[in-house]
């Protein structure tokens, strides 16, 4: 089969494409059919005396979505944004749509768009997005079987919480409750200690109550585990990691890019340029004291998506925010006590610019069994649960990192599209649970 994808090296060939009618127009004796295949969009034009008499005929009943099979001479067309146009030979009607597609012409907007998302997807946008969607979740494959991690499935069905108690979906099956994965990390932790440096890749299940355009109830995380790994080497292979996906976007969705009419001035400069690295009491205070925020800075509090974006704006490259108070970061997190006394994980945020926000969460993890094993029971976590899990500091315990990346929100970001329901083929959040 070809495909608009390899017109490129076919022009002046004749060439069958198996595809869809987007669109069509008639003027006078000339019938323009905006044909796409999935690998791309080009035009073909039809003149009545170059194709049989009924296939014309049948061309008159195409309807918008109409699957079809055309055939044509490949031309060079510089004012077409594919480069090509097809100079049509032959026409087979596959299936002839009705007349109500429901995604038209005009304005439609988001809540009716994705009430159809199984027939918006096949619009231009969706297209570009979900594209660069599969660059990002390639390249971060690619990165780390080349880095020397093996990919390490970790189960979505699990009997404890990684992050935020409050935000669980329960299943309930086993005769006590489950929880949907939040984040595979605790299984990767022991999963270095089999094999050195692991990944997962999977859905992860946050039940949010905040209905924001930058969370999702069901979204698909990167957790990266490293053993003999403290948390300045943790951020050098994040930092590394994002270069890649960033260039290899760059590098092969040139296209998508360009449809989404994203500026990558700034993208640009990330491949090459060191990211910023601030402690959060540094973060704070330059929020403070430079008067970045309308709300009030909470020099002790997590960072709001005022501040990230006022961070992202200032510096125009990724952030990494380090050592958040360890009050508000999860169990799991090694600790130190800092110069004014306050308790602080060994952790850091990475906020991607231009309103990316958070993207990356990751930290030096608590090698000590009696720390670990204290800090769960003052979090009145259920300790039994976590037996297996403490097994890893109780056998061979090692100073050891990781890192998790969201790969909604990282989309989002690089493609620049306002709200992360766009990012994923079927969103799923606080008010969306269908198509
Ligand atoms: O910061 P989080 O909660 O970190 C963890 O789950 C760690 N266990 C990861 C680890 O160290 N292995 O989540 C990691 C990332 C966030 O930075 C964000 O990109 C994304 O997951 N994320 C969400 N994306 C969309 N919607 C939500 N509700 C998200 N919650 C987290
Ligand atoms: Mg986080």
């Amino acid at each position: 089969m070809t495909y608009i994808s390899q017109l490129a090296s076919m022009v002046g060939q004749e060439v069958e494409l198996k595809g869809w009618a987007y669109n069509f127009r008639s003027s006078g004796k000339i019938y323009f059919l905006q044909f796409r295949d999935g690998s791309g969009r080009v035009q073909v034009v039809y003149s009545p005396q170059d194709i049989d008499a009924a296939q014309w005929e049948s061309l008159q009943g195409v309807r918008i979505e109409s699957s079809v099979i055309v055939k044509g001479i490949v031309k060079a067309e510089p004012r077409s944004p594919s480069g090509f146009e097809i100079s049509g030979t032959s026409f087979t009607m596959v299936h002839a749509a009705p007349e109500d597609y429901p995604i038209g012409k005009k304005e439609h907007g988001p809540e009716f768009l994705f009430e159809n998302r199984d027939l918006y997807l096949r619009s231009q946008t969706p297209w570009a997005v979900l594209r660069i969607r599969d660059s990002v979740f390639f390249s971060i494959e690619k990165f780390f079987h080349e880095e020397g991690f093996i990919r390490f499935d970790t189960p979505i069905i699990q009997p404890t919480s990684c992050e935020d108690t409050t935000q669980l979906f329960q299943v309930d099956y086993y005769g006590e409750p489950k929880y949907l994965s939040q984040s595979g990390q605790l299984y990767s932790e022991a999963g270095i200690m089999a094999f050195g440096k692991v990944y997962d890749f999977g859905p992860v299940f946050r039940a949010e109550k905040s209905k924001t355009r930058h969370h999702l109830s069901e979204l698909w995380m990167m957790d990266a585990e490293m053993a003999y790994f403290d948390q300045a080497m943790n951020m050098e292979v994040q930092e590394r990691m994002v270069k890649r996906i960033v260039k290899d976007v760059l590098d092969n969705c040139k296209q998508e890019l360009a449809i989404l009419e994203r500026d990558t001035t700034i993208l640009e400069r990330i491949v090459s340029e060191p990211f910023v690295h601030l402690k959060h009491s540094e973060a704070k205070k330059i929020l403070h004291d430079e008067k970045l925020t309308v709300e009030p800075v909470d020099l002790l509090g997590d960072m709001s998506t005022e501040e990230e974006i006022a961070l992202g704006n200032k510096y125009q490259l990724p952030v990494f925010i380090e050592d958040y108070p360890a009050e508000i970061k999860s169990f799991y997190m090694k600790r130190h006590t800092d110069d004014a006394g306050v308790l602080r994980a060994r952790c850091a945020d990475l906020i991607a610019p231009e309103e990316g926000r958070e993207i990356i969460g990751g930290s030096q993890r608590e090698e000590s069994y009696e720390a670990l094993k204290q800090e769960i029971i003052d979090r009145d976590y259920p300790l039994a649960e976590y037996e297996w899990y403490l097994n890893t500091r109780k056998y061979g315990s090692v100073p050891h990192s990781g890192f998790g990346i969201g790969l909604e929100r990282t989309v989002r970001w690089i493609t620049g599209v306002h709200h992360i329901r766009e990012t994923i083929a079927f969103p799923r959040m606080l008010n969306r649970s269908t198509p």
